[in-house]
């Protein structure tokens, strides 16, 4: 028998049972944004490697050892993105959308490659939901960056996600911090690891992300408040979440793993999600548009791991999340006359209106068949009629899982199910 073929490593098939669930967070995804005044922005998943290098960084992990990269038949340097802030930049600078506009505000969906070492959490084919506010600045727009992720967060019914935030400062405060920072850490240069080492040469900041044992006491020990104080701008987006009743927590080692930032940047972290515990990321970034040929721009945003949402608000409250992919109705004509399917039909019409899907097995099926159907493809509620029911011009709404029966008017059907469902 031929060899079979599987899935690249850390890379998913999502398959029916579990795709309803991101249709669902998709949908909340666009109308949540929508609303809000961000359109959606596709770009292509391949772009040239010389943005990333230039935008992410070439001293970051995602640049240094995590890029999908190969060179073309025309051997041209490409990568599967790694992430899209780079991509929108890059598509506004080159279409010239800032000219058009004074601001723009783009959300986007879909999928994001990095070589990681795939565990639970960590995939090297994952999904964000983003969202890049450009042209935005002042405190203001940070607050509204931070207060849409929260926002977000609770409008999926998530609870208790934290969100961090630490200031990196202006884009020039961060050359004489940078350089302050060197100094600290040269001075315990040989107490760090090699990695370390080589971060010290390349982008100091970086060398806050260290997992290594050896290095913590020196991280801790940085003198980040007399390098560089909280600013003016941080202290006022800061005590306007406090009174807002958004909470947060200071991390001065907060510096995000992509070398386009400055100025307030945050993660938001749920509980049960393991070691992976960064659930989305972002803050403010002014150097980028500029840095990569275009206006300035001043920017912030965010993207959320969408393996990680869903993970985080399975471990919240697995049914309710298993709901989401149980909205069926199953129906069950018991003869195929011309008026019974008319009825059929308009049922089902409405109720697919109202996001529930239908299923059901042509002509003429006895009960027990039906409900044999039913029950094989795990649907809860079940809607029955009979010579009876269409006499009284009613249905009878079976609930499988509670072993329970209403008969309802077929005027109310929709609302008594939606009501049961949702
Ligand atoms: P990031 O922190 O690299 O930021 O990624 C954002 C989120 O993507 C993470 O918090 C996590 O939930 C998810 N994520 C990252 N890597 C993986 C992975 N290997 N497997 C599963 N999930 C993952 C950015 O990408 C920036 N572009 C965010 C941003 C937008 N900053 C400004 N605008």
């Amino acid at each position: 028998m031929a060899k079979k073929i599987e899935a690249l490593r850390g890379m998913e098939d999502l398959l029916p049972g579990e795709i309803e669930k991101w249709q669902w967070v998709e949908e909340k995804a666009r109308i949540f944004f929508e609303s809000r005044g961000f359109k959606e922005i596709r770009t292509p998943l391949l772009e040239s490697t010389d943005l990333f290098v230039r935008s992410v960084g070439e001293s970051s992990d995602i640049v240094h050892k995590e890029m999908f990269s190969f060179q073309d038949r025309g051997e041209r340097h490409i990568t599967l993105r790694p992430e899209m802030t780079a991509s929108v930049a890059r598509s506004v600078i080159e279409k010239g959308l800032l000219s058009q506009a004074k601001s723009l505000r783009f959300y986007y969906i879909g999928p994001m490659f990095r070589a990681e070492r795939p565990q639970a959490g960590r995939k090297r084919q994952f999904h964000q939901i983003g969202i890049e506010m450009i042209n935005e600045t002042g405190w203001q727009a940070d607050l509204e960056c931070v207060e849409l992720l929260a926002g977000f967060l609770a409008y999926v019914g998530l609870a208790g996600s934290k969100i961090r935030m630490n200031d990196l400062g202006s884009v020039d405060e961060q050359k004489q911090t940078a350089e302050k920072l060197r100094q600290y850490f040269e001075g315990a240069k040989d107490k760090l690891c090699k990695d370390c080492q080589w971060r010290l040469e390349k982008n100091v900041l970086r060398i806050f992300d260290c997992k290594t044992e050896s290095c913590q006491s020196v991280i801790d020990g940085a003198p980040w408040e007399k390098i560089a104080p909280l600013g003016e701008s941080f202290n006022q987006v800061a005590h306007a979440l406090t009174a807002r009743s958004i909470s947060y927590e200071i991390r001065r080692r907060l510096v995000r793993g992509l070398d386009y930032y400055n100025g307030l940047v945050f993660e938001a972290t749920a509980s049960g999600l393991g070691a992976q515990d960064a659930l989305a990321g972002g803050g403010r970034y002014d150097r980028l548009y500029p840095d990569l040929g275009g206006p300035t721009a001043y920017c912030t945003g965010f993207s959320l791991g969408v393996e990680r949402l869903l993970s985080a608000l399975t471990h919240q409250d697995g049914k309710a999340l298993e709901a989401v992919s149980n909205r069926r109705v199953y129906l069950a004509p018991l003869d195929a006359t011309e008026g019974v399917q008319d009825v059929v039909r308009l049922v089902a019409l409405r109720l697919r209106e109202r996001g529930i899907r239908i299923e059901t097995l042509p002509g003429e099926i006895s009960l027990s068949k039906h409900l044999k159907r039913a029950n094989q493809n795990n649907i809860r509620f079940v809607l029955i009629l009979g010579g009876e029911e269409f006499e009284k011009k009613s249905w009878m709404v079976k609930d499988m899982e509670q072993k329970t029966q209403h008969i309802v008017s077929w005027d109310e059907v929709v609302s008594f199910l939606s009501e049961l469902i949702y």
